[in-house]
């Protein structure tokens, strides 16, 4: 496995696997690797001939108050996990690298980026947008691979692809949780003890909220009660959001007659932690 910092070394290297014809897969990640991430290069691995891990704490997605000194970083552990998932190179720029000084340009998916979690991390998704952009093209990638984990970030993604024009296949993989259902985040490192017990009404709601819906309830008032009576009942968690909306336009759907997204954004008292999590019902994205 290759580990690579420089993007005109690593764009040089996908350029010549390219040449020999081979198939490239790419899985962003900020790091501190756990089975979601590990599930997105598996993936990827059968895919692809050539999969690239790419390793980078955005700053340009963390908001002035977010939590970007903290974010874990683990490059050692990373570089175990990726390895045995198959994993070919790791891409881990310096932010210098992809931000070098003078770099003024940044990628708005209009409307998108300011529903669900963009209302309360307004610059949230451009600096999403713009790192991916980027690293799409120093990869060069025939496919990049995401989780429904964060939802609303695939959908802007997806969306920015399609009207960039950029020629690369995103695929999304399924949500992987704990046993008691919490969806793996390396943001689950900052719950206390008790926050951590609480953490899974967030899918035990979203798990009602699918059972009232495969019983047939199609409006979303009380479906989306099942998720808000099952989250209110832990004090610990205090939900941001919890809404029920189209997975092109993210509008709120009074009625789900296709596709929806349930999706559930808490912060958590005692920490701070933003938690989020969603469900696609009726469909998939
Ligand atoms: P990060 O939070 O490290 O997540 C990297 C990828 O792993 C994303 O596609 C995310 O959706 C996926 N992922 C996270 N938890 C998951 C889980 N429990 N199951 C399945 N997939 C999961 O998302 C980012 O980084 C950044 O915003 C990034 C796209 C890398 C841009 O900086």
């Amino acid at each position: 496995m290759k580990i690579i910092s420089s993007p005109s070394e690593m764009n040089a290297l996908t350029r010549a696997y390219r040449k020999n014809g081979a198939t490239i897969g790419l899985v962003p990640t900020m790091g501190a690797l756990h089975q979601g991430h590990v599930s997105l290069l598996a993936t990827s691995a059968a895919r692809a001939d050539v999969t690239v891990l790419s390793i980078f704490v955005n700053p340009t997605q963390f908001g002035p108050a977010e939590d970007y000194g903290r974010y874990p970083r683990a490059f050692e552990a990373d570089r175990g996990k990726a390895a045995a998932a198959g994993c070919t190179v790791i891409f881990a720029p310096e932010v210098d690298g992809m931000y070098p000084p003078g770099h003024r340009t940044i990628v708005e998916v209009e409307e998108l980026g300011a529903r669900l979690c963009g209302v309360s991390r307004p610059t949230h998704f451009r600096g999403v947008a713009t790192v991916v952009l980027k690293l799409i093209n120093i990869v060069a990638p025939d496919f990049a691979f995401f989780g429904q984990k964060d939802a609303q970030q695939v959908i802007i993604l997806k969306r920015m692809t399609t009207d960039l024009q950029v020629p690369v296949t995103i695929e999304i993989c399924a949500t992987v949780r704990e046993a008691d259902g919490l969806a793996m985040s390396s943001r689950n490192a900052y719950l206390s003890p008790q926050e951590r017990r609480a953490a899974p009404a967030i899918y035990r709601g979203l798990q009602a909220a699918l059972d009232r819906y495969d019983h047939g309830e199609r409006n979303s008032a009380p479906l989306r009660e099942a998720v808000v009576s099952c989250v209110r009942a832990e004090p610990l968690m205090q939900p941001e959001y919890i809404d029920i909306v189209d997975t092109q336009s993210l509008h709120y759907l009074a009625m789900v007659s296709s596709t929806a997204l349930i999706a559930v954004a808490c912060r958590t008292a005692e920490s701070g932690t933003r938690l989020i999590d969603n469900i696609v019902i009726g469909g998939s994205l």
